[in-house]
């Protein structure tokens, strides 16, 4: 049986102003009527394959997990600070006993093609049970400086190959090079491991991170299916992603490659590109939406009546008192008004 473990902290704030403090990304119907976390869940169902899942995520979003769980079995890890996914990882693998199979997903992704990730799982799970850190390799269709790419090398049982080097968001000059070289993919985020191979990988690699994790667990406190995380022992965890704390370094990574129409709705350029066509000029909407002489935009009404005349590529995004305008193009920039305008979510 693996166990899943769903990341559920991150704040999402390229997404704003949909995105923000408590009601981050993963909580919010981005593609489809359901939200990413539940569409997360319903991805590892309980039962056969999988148990019930470990969900990761800070006390400020506790109450909508649980009202996201719709009743189902879930057991809560709540960080009282945020240390990145090394430190949820260290405190998911702490817990765990030792041949545990752990799978970390994310809670902010989309995959189209469900049956193909079950299928990369269970090639993964035999890598996994000889003490291989197993990543999910995504083929790569453009020189993305987001996120993570692994290359390939040593075949390994014929079910993924030995990665022979992970370069963690590199700049783009690195990214291009490695596109037209060939023979890497991207990392989709997607771990699986036993729980004493990564807590051997964390030792090595990030002591203080494991360490700390540790202590957090044995002085947390229980709250019916939740353990809080203690405060004052998890903070002394340096904050870092699995990324660079553990995946750029450990010796014994994998990669599963798999085509499951994975994307990461990281900006509002890529819920444009992912959401249908309302029009057939490329015009996204949500809501009550009118596009004159216009191509290419994306609006989120909430509620108000939009309208949009004679532009391209542009993104109207409201949300209560804030009304987001940009062009798609600029969708990265929007962590900075995020900043300015949400000081105090
Ligand atoms: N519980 C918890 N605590 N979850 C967290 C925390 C934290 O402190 N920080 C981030 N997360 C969650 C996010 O909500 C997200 O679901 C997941 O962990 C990954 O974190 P991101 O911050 O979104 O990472 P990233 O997108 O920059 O990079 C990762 O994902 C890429 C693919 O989308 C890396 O693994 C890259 O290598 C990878 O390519
Ligand atoms: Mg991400």
């Amino acid at each position: 049986m693996i166990q899943p473990v769903i990341l559920c902290g991150g704040a999402g704030t390229r997404l704003w102003p949909a995105s923000r403090g408590e009601r981050a990304k993963q909580f919010l119907p981005l593609a489809g009527p359901d939200s990413l976390f539940r569409q997360t869940l319903a991805r590892t169902p309980a039962g056969q394959h999988f148990l019930p899942p470990v969900i990761l995520c800070g006390a400020a979003h506790v109450a909508l997990v649980r009202e996201q769980l719709d009743g189902r079995e879930a057991r809560l890890l709540v960080e009282p600070v945020a240390r990145n996914t090394a430190g949820a990882i260290a405190l998911a693998a702490a817990g765990a006993d030792a041949g545990d199979l752990l799978l970390v997903m994310p809670s902010d992704h989309l995959i189209a093609d469900v049956p193909a990730f079950h299928a990369a799982i269970a090639r993964a799970s035999l890598l996994a049970q000889q003490g291989w850190l197993v990543t999910f390799g995504i083929a790569p269709d453009r020189p993305e400086t987001g996120y993570g790419y692994i290359a390939s090398g040593a075949p390994l049982d014929g079910e993924g190959f030995a990665v022979d080097r992970f370069v963690e968001k590199p700049p783009l000059d690195a990214a291009e090079q490695m596109l037209a070289t060939g023979g890497f993919s991207w990392n989709a985020g997607i771990f699986l491991f036993r729980a004493d191979a990564m807590r051997d990988a964390l030792l090595t690699h990030c002591r203080p991170i494991f360490d700390a994790a540790v202590e957090a667990l044995a002085a947390g406190m229980h709250d019916g299916d939740a353990l809080y995380a203690d405060e004052i022992a998890f903070a002394r965890a340096p904050s870092d992603s699995i990324d660079y704390a553990v995946m750029e370094k450990h010796d014994r990574v994998a990669v599963v490659p798999v085509a499951m129409g994975w994307s990461d709705l990281g900006s509002w350029q890529a819920v444009h590109a992912l959401a249908p066509d309302r029009d057939g000029k490329g015009n996204v909407a949500d809501g009550d939406a009118f596009f004159h002489d216009s191509s290419g935009n994306l609006v989120r009404a909430d509620g108000k009546r939009v309208s949009v005349v004679g532009m391209e590529d542009v993104a109207v995004i409201v949300d209560g008192d804030d009304i987001l305008v940009l062009p798609l193009a600029r969708a990265q920039d929007v962590r900075e008004a995020a900043k300015a305008r949400d000081r105090s979510p």
